[in-house]
């Protein structure tokens, strides 16, 4: 999810301002997922090293994850939206911890989307310890640039790549089902052969 600040200025409007449109892109997005086909979202959020950013959006974006898991949660629940967050708990303000708790219990036992949002998360940070998730199929980046800035580096092994100019706040439904699309008109070898070429 990329882009929000620069959704932001372009606007005239705070950083800030660009971070809640995104939080709204991800219930857009989150709500449309399953009807694509989507039964496992993972969204990177914030990484570790956003904290290099300056205190004050940090601040904004904690309150922000906050404010949205727990204004969030009933929606979740209703649509069938198991979350879990992934990344280091430890340097989270203890009230976020605890909104983190809440809306995994709440969500727990649901099946329709697995919905998985890293927070202070690091890819490299993550293989050293040994805390795999499962492998990527399609990988979406928005916002223009086309890097993994250390997003789900050992997962993404075979991910096919897709990189949107839009701005995250500005990623919708039309376009996840566009790069859906696109993603199964790919053909995916794993290193093989194509399979008429196989046989
Ligand atoms: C959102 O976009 C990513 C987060 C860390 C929340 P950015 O904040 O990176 O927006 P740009 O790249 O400055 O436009
Ligand atoms: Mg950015």
């Amino acid at each position: 999810m990329d882009g929000n600040g620069r959704w932001a200025t372009r606007r005239g409007l705070p950083r800030a301002a660009g971070h809640s449109a995104g939080a709204r892109a991800v219930r857009r997005i989150v709500e449309a997922a399953p009807g694509l086909g989507i039964g496992q979202l993972t969204l990177f959020a914030f990484s570790a090293d956003n904290w290099k950013r300056p205190p004050d959006e940090v601040a904004a974006l904690m309150r922000l994850f906050a404010r949205y898991l727990r204004s969030e949660t009933p929606r979740l629940v209703a649509n069938g939206v198991r979350l879990e967050v992934v990344g280091r708990r430890d340097r989270l303000p203890a009230l976020l911890g605890v909104a983190i708790d809440a809306a995994e219990q709440a969500t727990a036992g649901n099946e329709t989307l697995f919905l998985r949002l890293l927070v202070d998360y690091s890819g490299r940070a993550a293989i050293q310890a040994g805390l795999l998730l499962p492998d990527v199929d399609l990988l979406i980046r928005t916002g223009g640039e086309q890097r993994l800035s250390d997003f789900l580096l050992w997962e993404c092994a075979y991910a096919e790549l897709h990189f949107s100019d839009r701005y995250w706040p500005d990623f919708g439904p039309a376009d996840l089902a566009a790069a859906i699309g696109e993603f199964r008109r790919r053909q995916r070898r794993f290193g093989g052969l194509p399979e008429t070429a196989a046989g």
